[in-house]
């Protein structure tokens, strides 16, 4: 093949108003949902590589043809989360998707340097937080719009109602991509796992802003199992990918991970032929190798950057180049789970005595709140999770004692032994050293125990069972 031109990735919010790319994108996909389920790169199937449950497939019909159990297990329900292959995995999921639509788009007659767009939901202004217009209407000139799915959070508004700490790019702030399955630092791109995974903690880019996002556009991108045949799914992880770039170009000395393990490790796709191959994360480090770039990729933080990087991954504390974050030691933990409804619900985690000086003493020392073993028969769901509110307050007029949110997208997957996913639930950790330092200078720091709140953000049904299996607070 001749060299091809880089193709380049914009944010979808900046097109000028005579720009094709979203008219193209809109007859790729109505082309590939022409396409049956059989076909690897019709819609559904596309969709299912991320996920399939017979029973939440929206478009279902009795008695169709499907892939073979085996083709089925092999390229289906692939998608890893909660796994420092999430960035790589999606990177290559989405490089031969768009590869398909562009092969769709060239057989129509269009540009052979599309890309798709991207949705970057977390720069100013806040009206960027709707979903792009062209993803809002039923219809278009009287026929349905390919870019519209039903069951999105706000309809045909598009107001999906993002809050800033939903779409919070504070990840990029992690030094290292590799986390700790031991309660520290989750890592920008998360712990260290084999396929698939189970139960070890989500990485800070797949919490905030990937999971909140996916749960508040919600319908079917809040599982799984549906999430990719909402057509803003890609364009969702476009931004994503990007985000990967900007964290490479800011952290500077540190990187993606050296490891074999995560290098070599070969996931299995078809391309744009229709043919099967392979790929590997050492393949997916270097996206103008694979053919595309992005229109930006500069620090959000580059203004008021050098103290808020500062104030999260001190010099010093950074653990070096493509190391896992530094093991943590257990400060305290409850001894009983925690219910998540409709209200808020409280615990109180009791420190252990030569914790408590250790945390009160040691300024160098990072604390982590885990959350962990999130459980229950909800795809999604998302609550607000606050540290030490005042006696009686209520915490949604404390800001400042917020800790993150604790997106539960794949919870139902994560929760059944079944999946390839595990069976011991989501487990979110949350870095919450300036909040305690901050406590600790005006005086209000409890070094006995703290009390941590989870406030509905976006409440898991009624009835859904979902329990917290231990709220515990590591130093490292
Ligand atoms: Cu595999 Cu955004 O999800």
């Amino acid at each position: 093949m001749a060299t091809a031109p880089v193709r380049t990735r914009k944010d979808v919010y900046k097109l000028s108003a005579t720009d094709k790319t979203l008219e193209w994108y809109a007859k790729a996909v109505a082309e590939m949902q022409k396409l049956p389920i059989t076909d690897p790169r019709s819609w559904r199937y596309q969709a299912a590589i991320h996920g399939y449950l017979r029973s939440m497939d929206p478009y279902a019909k009795q008695g169709e043809p499907m892939p073979t159990q085996q083709e089925q297990a092999k390229f289906w329900n692939q998608c890893q989360h909660s796994s420092w292959f999430f960035l790589s995995w999606h990177r290559g999921y989405l490089l031969w998707f768009e590869r398909i639509c562009l092969g769709h788009i060239v057989r129509l007659g269009g540009p052979s340097d599309w890309a798709l767009p991207y949705w970057n939901y977390s720069r100013a202004p806040a009206t960027v937080r709707m979903l792009p217009p062209a993803f809002r209407p039923q219809s278009v000139g009287g026929k349905p719009n390919p870019l519209f799915v039903a069951g999105r959070t706000g309809g045909t508004s598009g107001n999906v109602g993002l809050d800033p700490v939903e779409v919070s790019v504070d990840c990029l702030k992690r030094a290292n991509f590799v986390g700790t399955s031991s309660g520290g630092s989750p890592g920008f791109g998360g712990p260290q796992t084999g396929f698939n995974h189970g139960g070890g903690p989500v990485g800070a880019c797949e919490r905030t802003p990937h999971g909140d996002v996916h749960v508040a556009v919600g319908g079917l991108m809040g599982a799984f199992e549906t999430a990719g045949l909402d057509p803003i799914f890609w364009l969702h992880h476009c931004n994503i990918d990007r985000l990967w770039e900007v964290w490479r170009k800011r952290s500077g000395s540190t990187g993606d991970p050296t490891s074999t393990n995560w290098k070599n490790l070969a996931f299995s796709i078809h391309d744009q032929n229709g043919a099967v191959i392979t790929f590997k994360s050492a393949d997916m480090v270097s996206t103008t190798a694979n053919g595309y770039k992005y229109d930006d990729i500069s620090d959000p933080f580059a203004v008021s950057g050098a103290s808020v990087l500062a104030s999260v991954e001190r010099p010093g504390m950074t653990e070096g180049e493509a190391k896992p974050a530094k093991a943590a030691e257990l400060a305290g933990a409850t001894d009983e789970g925690v219910p998540l409804g409709q209200e808020r619900s409280s615990t109180r985690v009791a420190i252990a005595g030569q914790a408590r000086s250790v945390l009160a003493s040691a300024a160098k020392k990072r604390v982590f709140l885990n959350i962990e073993n999130i459980t229950g028969d909800a795809p999604s769901g998302n609550y607000s999770v606050y540290v030490n509110v005042p006696e009686g307050a209520e915490p949604a007029e404390h800001p400042d004692h917020f800790a993150g949110t604790i997106p539960l997208f794949g919870l139902n997957v994560a929760s059944s032994e079944e999946a390839s996913h595990g069976g011991s639930g989501l487990t979110h950790v949350l870095e919450i050293t300036d909040l305690v330092r901050r406590l600790q200078r005006e005086g209000t720091w409890n070094e006995a125990d703290v009390d941590v709140d989870f406030v509905p953000l976006r409440p898991v049904p009624e009835g859904a069972g979902v329990r917290i299996g231990r709220v515990s607070v590591y130093h490292a």
